[in-house]
């Protein structure tokens, strides 16, 4: 079914033009890849998967309840507007919630496709150039699937909330070619793996949980490589260089926790948008949510050497400083354990089925 036919409101126009700045770069050496940037190539190589098969597609999804999300988890609980929806509204609000969210997750997901394709383009070495190449297909299949998710399973669409656009359009609009991979890798992706591990820890509804932790598994390589590659650029940039990136990761960060809330979800319910943005400020629940999608862009941003002291304040202010301390390694290898044992617990379900059967044909034929 076309997108345009499940917008919420259909965006004006079909195609968002982005003018390029900076150079395509080619490199002629072929032969002196740095090991760990050819080692997560190799991996990228080795990891692909094809979410058509690995995700049981026949799963039903409740529309109005994909992810099992308690009253107290949205915005509006508890309010005089809370108190006069229906059962069917308070069902409806809840399906705009899920596809609200998942819709920003795939329009994330086609931007991090573009700036995966734009790293292969600018970046000078081919090592960087390879693994961004599998990245650029990691981030298809995943666009490919949310996408599938929304329209199957959810029937309804958002487009993209208009400060992620801006800031989806300030990191490929950049010419230095550092740029996206601060923007997207490191401020949106991280954004985007905190909110997809809390769903996925917290969801109790298998189809949902399937996608996000697989693609999880996959997010866990783009965010070593941002941190590889950027870490060894950083420690060759002046403190002038080095200040206009932390600026830009503080207007980032602010403009991600203060503008991503899904208030347009509220204003289509009719709340005024002053109050639908406090209700959003308010809810306990969604602070600590809002607090917590800092998780991962937190220890990142140190790690790569943006931590002076504007940056550490910034984070003072947002209550998240502490967050740089959270080991990211043993964040991410726990995606990838998440995923495989998740496989793991399926293929021996499957197995007890396939064995049950079996018994159940060998006892019908001793009866016969
Ligand atoms: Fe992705
Ligand atoms: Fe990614």
């Amino acid at each position: 079914m076309p997108t345009f036919d499940v917008y919420v409101t259909p965006p004006e126009d079909p195609h968002w033009p982005v003018p390029a700045t900076g150079a395509a770069r080619f490199d002629w050496e072929y032969d002196d890849g740095r090991d760990r940037l050819l080692a997560l190539y190799q991996k990228g190589k080795d990891k692909q998967w094809d979410g058509a098969k690995r995700i049981d597609w026949d799963l039903e999804v409740d529309p109005h309840d994909p992810l099992g999300t308690p009253d107290e988890a949205l915005a509006l609980y508890g309010t005089k507007y809370w108190a006069k929806l229906t059962d069917k509204d308070r069902a409806e609000l809840r399906r705009h919630y899920a596809s609200w969210q998942f819709s920003q997750f795939l329009h994330g997901e086609q931007g991090a496709m573009i700036c995966a394709a734009r790293i292969v383009e600018s970046v000078p070495d081919l090592d960087a150039k390879f693994y961004s190449a599998t990245q650029t297909m990691d981030e298809a299949r995943h666009a490919e699937i949310y996408g599938r998710f929304l329209h199957e399973k959810i029937g309804l669409l958002y487009p993209i909330n208009d400060n992620l656009q801006s800031l989806l359009g300030d990191t490929l609009r950049d010419s230095r070619w550092d740029m996206p991979y601060l923007g997207m890798q490191v401020l949106i992706e991280g954004l985007a793996l905190a909110a997809f591990g809390m769903i996925r820890d917290s969801t109790n509804k298998p189809l949902p949980k399937q996608i996000l932790a697989y693609v999880m598994q996959d997010e866990a390589r783009h965010v070593a490589f941002g941190r590889m590659a950027l870490r060894d650029y950083y420690k060759q940039l002046t403190d002038a260089e080095l200040r206009e990136r932390e600026e830009f990761v503080i207007e980032g960060c602010y403009l991600m926790r203060d503008r991503l809330r899904g208030v347009e979800v509220l204003e289509n319910f009719g709340v005024p948008a002053a109050e639908a943005a406090e209700y959003s400020e308010h809810t306990e629940f969604l602070a600590v949510f809002r607090k917590l999608l800092f998780s991962r862009i937190v220890p990142c941003v140190k790690d790569i050497g943006l931590w002076g002291k504007r940056l550490q304040q910034a984070y003072v202010d947002m209550g998240v400083l502490e967050l740089g301390d959270s080991n990211l390694d043993l964040l991410m290898s726990q995606d990838e354990e998440i995923a495989e044992k998740l496989d793991a617990e399926r293929f021996a379900a499957e197995e007890r089925e396939r064995v049950a059967e079996v018994t159940e044909a060998i006892e019908r034929g001793a009866e016969s």
